[in-house]
């Protein structure tokens, strides 16, 4: 390995279907010190896994069906993580709820990206809700996964107006656009050093505990690169 490549933070991607976030990872993955060495899903069948190949990563599938109950699957699921050392697990679009022992593994080195502005509408069906609620501005969320689904500290957010006559599958595509955008900066920033959880459960950016979410649409000049 060059003492450039050891520089980079190793990132193990999960994933469970198309793999769009994936994809933004891997195109962004050159701008930022972070590699993605492994992918792993639990769906024989998820169009990511090409993705990753696609891309020279090794990807892996860990299908969920084979074990007899969530501790059990979640033990194999560690251990195939485990073997590529990562520094950050990043979870995009796996569609699991994990057990507090395996979140307990990972503490402060677990990402997840999800379609809301969390803490609005964890779970599923997050639009269809949104757009139910009458909810007027709606987006994505990365957070620090903790045992609570969809529940961790929240680091960065990208917002968006719903319009008029969306529909579920409008607001989707539009707010996959922003998920694109920034789940390879919120990773950026973490291998970067800029981003971590502190002990208190707070979310520390260049050091300083987040009153609030970032921002995406509204950071500083400086840092629109
Ligand atoms: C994304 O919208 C992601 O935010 C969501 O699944 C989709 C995966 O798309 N994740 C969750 O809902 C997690 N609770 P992708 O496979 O094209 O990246």
């Amino acid at each position: 390995m060059t003492e450039a490549a050891a520089a980079l933070l190793p990132v193990v991607v999960l994933i469970s279907g198309g793999g769009s976030n994936l994809g933004a990872l891997i195109a962004e993955q050159s701008r930022w010190p972070y590699r993605i060495v492994a992918v792993i899903s639990n769906q024989p069948g998820a169009r990511g896994l090409e993705r990753a190949r696609a891309a020279g990563i090794p990807a892996q599938v860990l299908d969920h069906r084979a074990y007899p109950d969530r501790a059990a699957y979640d033990l194999a699921l560690a251990a195939a993580i485990d073997r590529h050392d990562p520094g950050l697990v990043a979870l995009a679009g796996f569609m699991r709820i994990l057990t507090p022992a395996f979140v307990a593994r990972y503490p402060g080195r677990l990402l997840n990206i999800h379609p809301s502005l969390l803490p609005k509408y964890p779970g599923l069906h997050t639009h269809r809700r949104a757009l139910e609620a009458g909810e007027r501005a709606h987006g994505a969320s990365v957070h620090f996964v903790t045992a609570q689904l969809d529940g961790g500290p929240v680091i960065m957010q990208a917002r968006l107006p719903v319009l008029p006559g969306d529909s579920p599958e409008t607001l989707a595509a539009r707010v996959l656009v922003q998920e694109h955008r920034l789940y390879p900066r919120t990773v950026g920033w973490f291998a970067q050093g800029r981003l971590r959880l502190g002990g208190d459960g707070q979310v520390q950016f260049d050091g300083v505990a987040l009153g609030a979410p970032l921002d995406l649409n509204a950071l500083p000049a400086v840092e629109q690169v």
